[in-house]
Parts: structure tokens; sequence; C-alpha cells
């Protein structure tokens, strides 16, 4: 049974992901779509409401992503968002101009007349704002429905047409009441029913996976993350023994994790499972390097170098699997799938890779395309991985290669997997793990003097970085209480061998990255 679909119209703005993802939260499936997608297949797509994104643009602008006007005979409840907003008062008519002051961050709003987004909402309620032009004239058929001081059109629509829009960011949290102004848009305005339920997208992709891959093979390489953690415990319960899932360990995992994956995959679920145990290979490929991009390049492709030539030893009569989620296919290459406003490829990824040419399989799967990385871990959960899998931080690809800072060697991973180990005990210990977005050790290629009993002491730095942020474009060093800084600084340097000093990292980003390579 198809679900009811949403469509997050892309018109480049920052926030499209993350529009879709509350969508998605309100229980409505949802799917991004650029603003170019001709009528005919918006409308073949059947959408039960579709949501116009903010942009960087002007609506004045000849460049600016614009919107045929015929769109709106099609009878789809619209809401369009900042840009979306702007651009849906000036395609039907309306007047955009530029704000004598810009309105940007934190702002109240009043919303007066009865409106269905509303309902519910305090008369005065803070939401988030971003925009130099604004609404000064209505198009017809429309009213206000909400002002700010210096907004007179903060929220509009025409109910009979089904068209809202709110200059604001309900998306962001800091709009207190977005959630629910996103809600009663999806349920009130569209009539979605809340079809987007977990348990039955298990179901009903196992039952897909199994008639896709019949009596077939597949093989999955397995790097421990959680996307292809998941994507390998969904097709265990799909098709259990018809999967060989290779891990490779390429050494540059946190303290005992390659052991907890192995043994997780091996104990809990029906499969064939491959350990390569690659280190060795790894560090070879490694000797030398210091840049960090190419670090990570060579982690990359080595992953799959390793993981082909195992399926080399395999064989390739089945499918190809990968744990693919739906943010990689949009930003894969061009930024955003809409192709403008993209943003800088600031790091390589290797999630996108050349099948080499000698490989061929019957077909690829990818039982996780559809997803974001919140339901990826929920599905995890539900499929009886364990939280400590599914929930942990986010950890890089390249693991702790980009960690260490300089030439990786053998015996900086050692040090750096025990002091990335007694640190987040002691975070986890002290209780604050919960509010951290992530956490760990980097090893800079610092050495510095230091005092040990009678010995003076010339031994390595570790630097410690904590950050909380909500969704890693943006984020902010963590307050660690002082009292467990100094537990930290004294198990780092008595515990771990050549460790005889530690600093913490107190930058935020930007104009830090979170990771130091
Ligand atoms: P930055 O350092 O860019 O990190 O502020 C933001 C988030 O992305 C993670 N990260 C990576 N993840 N491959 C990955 O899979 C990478 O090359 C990579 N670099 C950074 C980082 O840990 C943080 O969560």
């Amino acid at each position: 049974m198809a679900n009811q679909l949403c469509i997050v119209l892309d018109f480049g703005g920052q926030y499209n992901q993350l529009i879709a993802r509350r969508v998605r939260e309100c229980g409505v499936y949802c799917e991004i779509r650029r603003y170019d997608t001709p009528l005919s297949e918006l409308r073949a797509l059947n959408p039960t409401g579709i949501i116009f994104t903010g942009g960087p643009n002007s609506v004045y602008d000849p460049e600016s992503p614009h919107i045929d006007p015929a769109y709106f005979e099609l009878g789809i409840p619209t809401l369009g968002i900042c840009y979306g907003c702007q651009l849906m008062a000036y395609t039907l008519g309306g007047t955009v101009e530029s704000c004598e002051k810009s309105e940007y961050g934190k702002i109240e709003i009043t919303h007066g007349e009865k409106s269905l987004l509303f309902a519910g909402v305090p008369e005065r309620s803070t939401v988030w704002m971003s925009h130099t032009d604004y609404v000064s004239r209505l198009p017809e058929g429309f009213r206000t429905t909400a002002f700010s001081a210096d907004c007179p059109c903060a929220a509009f629509e025409d109910p009979a047409r089904k068209l809202y829009a709110v200059q604001f960011h309900p998306e962001v949290t800091h709009s207190v009441f977005g959630k629910e102004i996103l809600h009663h848009f999806l349920y009130v305005v569209c009539g979605f029913t809340g079809d987007w339920v977990m348990q039955d997208f298990i179901e009903q992709t196992v039952s897909k996976l199994r008639q896709q891959i019949g009596d077939k093979k597949v093989i999955l390489g397995l790097s421990g993350g959680v996307d292809s953690s998941v994507a390998a415990a969904l097709l265990s319960k799909a098709v259990g023994k018809q999967l060989t899932c290779v891990f490779v360990d390429q050494g540059l995992m946190r303290k005992d994790e390659g052991d907890f994956v192995e043994e997780t995959f091996t104990r809990l679920f029906d499969m064939n499972f491959v350990r390569v145990n690659a280190q060795a290979h790894f560090l070879e490929k490694l000797r030398g390097v210091t840049d960090p991009e190419q670090k990570r390049k060579i982690i990359g492709t080595e992953f799959y170098n390793v993981f082909w030539d195992k399926v080399r030893e395999t064989g390739t009569d089945g499918f190809f699997a990968q744990g693919t989620i739906y943010p990689d296919r949009i930003e894969s290459g061009k930024g955003d799938e809409a192709g403008h406003g993209s943003t800088a490829v600031i790091k390589t990824h290797h999630n996108m890779v050349k099948m080499p040419d000698d490989i061929a399989f019957a077909g690829t799967i990818e039982p996780l395309a559809e997803l974001f990385k919140d339901e990826v871990r929920r599905v995890g959960e539900k499929l009886g991985i364990p939280r400590e899998l599914v929930w942990r931080q986010p950890f890089p690809g390249p693991g702790l290669g980009i960690r260490i800072i300089g030439e990786i060697t053998e015996e900086k991973v050692r040090i750096l997997q025990e002091a990335d180990a007694v640190f987040r005990d002691e975070i986890e210990k002290s209780g604050i793990a919960g509010e951290l977005s992530q956490y760990f050790a980097v090893l800079p290629d610092v050495h510095s003097v230091g005092v040990m009993g009678d010995h003076r002491t010339y031994d390595h730095l570790i630097a410690i970085r904590a950050v909380t942020t909500d969704d890693f474009m943006t984020a902010d060093w963590a307050r660690i209480p002082y009292d467990v800084l100094a537990r930290i600084s004294n198990r780092l340097c008595n515990e771990v061998a050549h460790v005889n000093r530690v600093v913490f990292d107190i930058t935020s980003k930007p104009p830090g990255t979170v990771e130091w390579e």
C-alpha cells in the first residue's frame, strides 16, 4: 500500500531537508523535489500537499528559481515558507519589496484572524525569521493572518484555494509553535492521515526485499556505522543466510569497536559474517601521508578496495547492497538535488563509489534509500540492534584517521583509542553524555615537556572536543563542568601511556569544524 505523499519543493533554502524531516516526524511521508519539476510530473505523483521551501534569492532576481503560474491551477494544498511565501504572493500578482530593516533571528508575531494554521497557538508567539524581502501587498483572494513589528504579512492565506504562506521558518525549533503549525497544515488543511509508520515500513520493505531477491545471494559492505548496520539487519530479517556481510575493519575504529560489531552481528542476526582485519594494509597505504583530504581519500578508497577483493573471492552471483540513506542521495556531488544554492564540498564522503569494471551484480539494493538518519535509527532499534550501536554519536567514515593529525602510525592509533575511551567513559560516568551531541579525543602531532615523579617527560598532547548542535552545520563547544574536566585530565595523564598534557578545544563551528581535519 502506497503512503500519502507530501512534496517539499526545493527552492535552494538551507533548511529544505529539515522541513522534510519535520514532515516525516508528523507521520507523513515526504520527498524533496526540484523546484523545476515539470507540472505534469508533480500531478502524476499525486501529492496530498506541497511545501515551497525558502531560498537565498529575491523573486525579482531573473536568476532566481520561479514557478509556473499554472501550478496554482493544480489545486494542491500548498504552504509557502520564507522565499516560498514571497514567491507564492509574487506569482499570483502580489508585491514583494525589500525590507527597510531585515528581520533575522527570534521575532515575535501576532496572529489575529482565525486561521487553521494557528489553531491553539497563543496570539503572540516567537518564530524564527531570516529575510530581507517581504510581501507588501497580497494577491487577490488572500488575507493576512499574522504580522510582526517589521513584517506586515508574516502569514497569509487563501483558504478557499488551500494556499497558505508563512514568512518565518516553522521547521526550525526556535519557532516555538512551528511543529503545531506544520501539523495543522498537514492534517487539517491537506487531510493527511499520518500513515508513515516505521513498523509498517519494516514489514513492507522486508516483503519487497524477499520478492526482489528471490533465492539469490546478497553481499553488503559493513563499516560498523549506523547506516550499513541497519541495512544489514533489515536484509538479515528478509533473507537470513542468503546475506553475506563483509566487515572491513580498517583498524581506525574506537577502542574495541570492531569486536563489538562482530559480536553483535554474529550473535543477534542470521547471516554470513566475514570480518577482514585490514589495519596493516591501511597503515601501509597511509604511511607518510599528512594531508587530511588525502587521508580521507585513501581510507575511503581502500575500504572499497579491500571489500571488492573479498567480493571477488565470495562471488558476484547475486545483489550488491549498501546503506545509502536519503540525505546521501540529495547531497551527493552537487550540493543539493536542486543543483542550485549548492554549498561548497568541504569534505569527501565515500558513500557513493563506482563499482570496478570487472564486478557485475544482478542489481543494487538500497533498503534505506528513502529514510532520514533519525528514521534509520528508529528502524534499527525496532530490528533489535543494541542502542549502543544505533544511537551512538556520529563517527566519521575515516574514523580516527582524521583525529590523528599528521602521519598515522599504529602507536598513535593505540594512544588515541585509549585516550578516547577514557574520555568517553568519564563523560558517561559524569552523567552529562546526554547533553552532548558529539565528544571525542584528538591526537594533535604535538609533544610537550612534562614531569612525572622525578622524571622529565617529552610526550603526547591530547585534545578533547565536545560539542552541542542540532544539525552539525553549526555547533557550540560544550561547557563541561570544571570538576569533570579535572577528572578527565587526571585520568588521561595517569591511565594513558605517553600522554602528559591535556587541552580542551573551545572553538565553536564556525569558525572551527567539529573534526580537526
Ligand atoms: P565537521 O568536521 O565537518 O563535522 O564540522 C560535522 C559532522 O560530520 C562528521 N564528519 C564526517 N563524517 N565522513 C563522515 O562520515 C567524513 O569524512 C566526516 N568528516 C566529518 C563529524 O564527525 C561531525 O559529526
